[in-house]
């Protein structure tokens, strides 16, 4: 991991969670100022005690209301499928104009190990069609295990693809990717966020069969910097 080149405000809705509060330690480790939402505002500040003592004097982030975390300049969308978009549109007024990452993995318990796409084809798609074109949404770290995110010392070995129609808002993610330790690649179109949802079923079910905690994805034959 890296310190980041340009501190960024980021609010992580449902960052009280082990996906979100994952990504949030990583952000501000690397130096970004984070504040990490919940429905609760005091679960949200107890979590954030919690991962600050995670990073020993490598910055600190705050815990607040999901409203608050909507309030910053890059937000963050990290709750379960199931109320990703009543969540999100709670918030729309706080969205509008912004870039919002959605790390929504659209799984049907129990067969999560089973690709089941919603209609539509995609989570994130209707998100953003839900959201309209004010929000400049990204899906971002489907396939990125929450398995690893708080060990600062563990690296990821985890590719993210990053799909969205809007080519500096992908540049950004692949900032905050790179920011949290992994590599992101523009994987086009929003409408392509379908292969990292179905994707991470796959990697469940390595992690299944393999008996291993957070299996992940490698792009080839490009590359890095
Ligand atoms: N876990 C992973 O390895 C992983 C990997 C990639 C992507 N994802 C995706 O990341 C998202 C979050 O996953 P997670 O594992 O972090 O989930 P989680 O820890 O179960 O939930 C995250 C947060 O969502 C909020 N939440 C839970 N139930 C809710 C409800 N009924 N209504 C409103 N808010 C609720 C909670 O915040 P408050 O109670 O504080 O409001 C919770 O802390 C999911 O869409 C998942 O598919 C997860």
């Amino acid at each position: 991991m890296s310190m980041a080149t340009e501190k960024l405000s980021i609010g992580v809705i449902g960052g009280s969670g082990q996906e979100g509060g994952g990504l949030a330690l990583r952000w501000a480790a690397a130096g970004h100022d984070v504040i990490i939402g919940s429905r609760t505002a005091e679960k949200a500040q107890e979590a954030a005690q919690k991962l600050n003592t995670l990073l020993v004097g490598r910055g600190q982030l705050r815990g607040g209301s999901n409203a608050e975390a909507a309030a910053q300049a890059i937000v963050v969308l990290a709750v379960p499928f199931a109320v990703q978009l009543a969540t999100a549109e709670a918030l729309r007024e706080q969205l509008a104009g912004k870039i919002l990452v959605d790390v929504t993995v659209p799984l049907v318990p129990p067969k999560v190990s089973r690709a089941q796409l919603p209609v539509g084809g995609s989570a994130v798609v209707t998100l953003q069609r839900t959201l309209g074109e004010a929000v400049k949404v990204v899906s971002a770290f489907q396939n990125v295990s929450a398995a690893h995110l708080k060990d600062l010392a563990h690296h990821v070995d985890c590719d993210v693809l990053v799909c969205g129609d809007d080519a500096a808002a992908r540049e950004t993610v692949i900032g905050l990717a790179r920011d949290a330790g992994m590599h992101g690649w523009h994987a086009g179109v929003l409408a392509n966020s379908a292969a990292a949802e179905a994707l991470t079923s796959v990697l469940i079910a390595i992690n299944q069969r393999y008996k291993v905690p957070g299996a992940g994805i490698r792009i080839t034959g490009v590359p890095r910097d």
